[in-house]
């Protein structure tokens, strides 16, 4: 374990058996029909190339990359950093997110993209804290419900560091105390 960890949440083996059983759910939903996941940057890339691995339906990927986030807290306001290359007007859309704290950052883009026309438009969480939610969001996939902890790994970040832990911990008190950095 990374030594700025205080526990392992979710282990490698974890991540891969959770994803496998994502990937067969999604995959029947959406057999034989073409999917448009949209991963949200930076944190679901991880989750994304594995996630579409599973998946047997076509896949077409998209990205965007909002801001609500400096260092551990939300500070509410949703700003569209990176918008989507390809238009999704009468496509089956998936939203591929890290986590769902609060719910802002998900319910924005669930009114962003819906006023885009796609045919279908559903979320797909690695992981959901609900103890948090401020917005209420319709959760079609989430692989774990986690407690109210901030995490890390597996494309979760504090301050931009720790996304290439390959599972997902909790981070140290001090750590986020010392405002870690990295330069
Ligand atoms: P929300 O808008 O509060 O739901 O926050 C969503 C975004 O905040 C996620 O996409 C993450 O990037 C970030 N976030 C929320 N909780 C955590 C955490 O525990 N660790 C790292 N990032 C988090
Ligand atoms: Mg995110």
């Amino acid at each position: 374990m990374h030594k700025d960890l205080q526990e392992v949440l979710i282990s490698t083996e974890e991540l891969s058996a959770g994803i496998e059983k994502l990937g067969e759910k999604i995959s029947a939903d959406y057999e034989g029909r073409c999917l448009t996941l949209v991963g949200v940057l930076k944190g679901s890339v991880f989750f994304l190339t594995d996630l579409a691995r599973r998946v047997t339906s076509d896949v077409r990927l998209d990205f965007m990359m909002l801001s609500s986030y400096s260092g551990e807290r939300s500070t509410g306001v949703v700003r569209i950093l990176l918008d989507l290359k390809e238009s999704i007007e009468g496509s089956d859309v998936l939203i591929v997110e890290d986590i769902v704290d609060s719910g802002l950052t998900m319910s924005y883009m669930l009114q962003n993209l819906g006023t885009r026309r796609p045919r279908s438009l559903e979320v797909c969480t690695l992981l959901d804290k609900p103890s948090r939610r401020r917005a209420e969001v319709p959760i079609k996939y989430t692989g774990f419900t986690i407690p109210d902890k901030f995490v890390v790994g597996y494309g979760l970040d504090y301050n931009g560091i720790y996304r290439n832990l390959p599972y997902v911990g909790v981070l140290k008190r001090e750590i986020i105390e010392g405002n870690k950095t990295c330069r």
